[in-house]
């Protein structure tokens, strides 16, 4: 099976571009961050905030997060509940940073990951793909843009949604992501050495995605 594993900060383009390049190459899309968001949307539920002063492993025992793929798109359901839309606020958002800096968390979500990878052809992408889930990654990406840039975009795309949100908020909460993301004990977001490194900050999405396909196309057989 070939793997191309992308990883890099919030709002690089990461979904949108690792989308269109399963599709241009025929492979299929895994959004790793969906599944740290649903992990995220259950605790949430149950009350917790971001300082998780709760039974991290006992809530996890009792919890499924299932991905299933309809038409070629990927869905996540939560104790078989599609919640692939409930996931995308700003505040799924910070809960899925929160919880993704659990050991329990990612130890519960890292074997689903690399089953898919073992069983398709993949385009994953995540923060510690290359680094910790796919270490023998057939392709490595590291796609990243200025914390300026990636805060326009995501602020344009929640604008688009009808969400009310200030650029500002968007850019602090990003900032912050950043941070937590990098700075986390285990699995924190970094590139893998063998990471070929895509800067998309002076790109449009068409030119992000030749950038990309180029890349894969010329460090995969495809
Ligand atoms: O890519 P995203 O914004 O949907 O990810 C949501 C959060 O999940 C992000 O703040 C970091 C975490 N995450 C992670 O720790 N490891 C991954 N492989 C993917 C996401």
């Amino acid at each position: 099976m070939i793997s191309i594993a992308i990883d890099g900060p919030a709002g690089a383009g990461k979904s949108t571009l690792s989308r269109k390049t399963a599709e241009n190459i025929g492979f299929i899309y895994v959004d790793t961050g969906a599944l740290y968001r649903t992990v995220g949307l259950k605790f949430s539920r149950l009350g917790a905030d971001t300082n998780l002063c709760c039974d991290i492993e006992g809530i996890l025992a009792d919890t499924t997060v299932d991905i299933r793929f309809v038409d070629g798109e990927q869905r996540v359901f939560l104790d078989g509940e599609d919640v692939s839309d409930d996931i995308r606020t700003p505040a799924a958002s910070m809960m899925a940073s929160a919880v993704s800096a659990k050991p329990p968390v990612r130890a519960f979500l890292l074997e689903m990951q690399r089953k898919l990878a073992r069983e398709n052809n993949v385009v994953m992408d995540g923060r510690d793909i290359g680094t910790v889930v796919l270490p023998n990654a057939t392709v490595k990406i590291y796609l990243t843009a200025s914390a300026e840039a990636r805060a326009q975009r995501r602020y344009k795309e929640l604008m688009d949604k009808g969400t009310t949100v200030t650029f500002k908020e968007v850019y602090d909460d990003m900032v912050q992501r950043d941070y937590n993301d990098m700075h986390r004990e285990i699995a924190p977001l970094k590139q893998a050495d063998d990471a070929i490194v895509a800067d998309t900050t002076e790109c449009n999405l068409e030119e992000s995605l030749a950038l990309l396909l180029k890349i894969v196309k010329e460090n995969a057989d495809i």
